[in-house]
């Protein structure tokens, strides 16, 4: 048994509360505590509350001085595309001048030109450069991340992004939730035999179900990637594998991906700027959760989901960052949180639930992450601010000062520790 943590001299802990997956007007719930503390033992929460926490206290209790600032639970990051190699800057310039990005798809760029380097790429390669991409999303809070494969796009290739994504856990605090994409988008080597790459990819599948390499499968449904048949085809068959489902739906054309993914209870349906009104109020009568990905709106200038009616119409929405080479270069998770107050106009409840119980809850992770509660692990933020609303207005600067994960603190006084 290690000693007890004692957290003190917070001076607001704001958590959530209501069940998840937290629906609409739920979601502008949360639980304010003044003048905190948080007590820690062997990974979990102990117990938390108003005072000093005094009472555990004893000749083996360890203190850390939370210095008055505000904490929150470890931010849940769940829609990256984590494992890539090379960057994308010369499309940076197109995009800027409104060459559409999926015209640079059809070129034979975007998403086909990360595949290309992918597949090149060494392993340490992929591992080194998805290790700084950890740190600084970790030094902005984020304690949790999900992460898919897709510019593999072939056996090999997809479980070398997969294992690099095993390894990383294995040396880095943020946990990592692992999720097959081998449908991002058709190889150039089956450009005439889509047939040919969807089979294909339904037997990989099947084999990396047994090599437990994801939990997840994720499908880019969108026009000209994967239909909305093709998607059923894959998800369904994914489903029955026992893998958790979820789709990048309605990004830019309104397919009815979001409807598509509630028929099939994915958990999750990303994107959804194009999203069709009957699908928002399928939506709200579900509990699959709409990831919505500012950051992604903002790089690709395409326009913003409408949060603002999902929410007011019921549905559950979690938000993420979609790091990626070509729709969205950054680790910045603050940011993404302070285009959701701005873009999508929510307001910091909801934002709060939506970047810790309902990424949690889509990811199966509700019982152990997503809240400071009683018995669940110890993943904390601690923000150098007065309050939450701050942390919105006050924007693209980095507040975070101390992070938890498990009850280590993996972040110092904004410097990482990670061994
Ligand atoms: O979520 N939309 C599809 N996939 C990624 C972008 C991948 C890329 O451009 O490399 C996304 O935006
Ligand atoms: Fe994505």
């Amino acid at each position: 048994m290690k000693a007890t943590l004692l957290i003190q001299n917070i001076k607001t802990i704001y958590t959530p509360v209501a069940t998840p997956p937290v629906h609409g007007k739920h979601m502008n719930k949360i639980k304010e505590i003044h003048q905190g503390f948080i007590a820690i033992k062997d990974s979990t929460i102990l117990d938390f509350g108003v005072g000093d926490g005094d009472k555990y206290i004893d000749n083996h209790t360890i203190i850390h001085n939370a210095n008055q600032t505000i904490v929150v639970p470890g931010f849940i990051d769940s829609h990256s595309h984590l494992v890539h190699a090379g960057s994308r800057e010369d499309e940076y310039e197109k995009l800027n001048e409104g060459v559409p990005y999926l015209d640079i798809l059809k070129d034979g760029g975007g998403i086909l030109g990360t595949v290309e380097k992918t597949r090149k790429a060494s392993f340490e390669a992929l591992y080194q450069q998805a290790m700084k991409s950890l740190d600084h999303m970790l030094s902005y809070g984020v304690t949790v991340l999900e992460a898919k494969s897709g510019y593999g796009l072939n056996f090999e290739n997809e479980v070398k992004q997969l294992e690099v994504a095993k390894q990383l856990e294995l040396a880095h605090p943020i946990s990592i939730q692992h999720t097959y994409m081998g449908a991002h988008a058709i190889p150039s080597e089956f450009k005439d035999d889509r047939e040919g790459y969807i089979s294909t990819l339904l037997e990989d599948m099947k084999k990396i179900k047994e090599l437990r390499l994801a939990g997840a499968v994720d499908v880019f449904c969108e026009t000209g990637v994967f239909s909305l048949m093709e998607a059923r085809r894959i998800l369904s068959k994914a489903k029955d594998l026992g893998f958790i489902i979820k789709m990048h739906a309605d990004e830019i054309h309104p397919l009815g991906g979001a409807g598509l993914g509630v028929d099939l209870h994915c958990s999750s349906v990303d994107h959804l700027m194009a999203i069709r009104d009957e699908d928002i109020e399928k939506l709200a009568y579900s509990n699959t959760i709409a990831n919505l990905l500012p950051g992604t709106s903002f790089y690709l200038k395409k326009g913003y989901a409408q949060a603002r009616k999902m929410i007011d119409e019921g549905v559950a929405v979690s938000i993420s960052g979609d790091y990626n080479p070509g729709s969205c270069p950054t680790e910045n998770f603050q940011f993404i949180m302070q285009l959701a107050s701005r873009e999508l106009k929510m307001t910091p409840y909801e934002i709060l639930n939506a970047v810790t119980i309902n990424p949690a809850y889509h990811l199966g992770l509700s019982a152990t992450h997503g809240s400071i509660e009683i018995g669940k692990y110890a993943n904390l933020v601690c923000l150098d601010a007065p309050n939450l609303p701050y942390i919105f207005y006050h924007y693209g600067i980095n507040h975070t000062k101390d992070v938890y994960i498990e009850g280590k603190r993996v972040v110092y006084q904004k410097q990482i520790v990670r061994s």
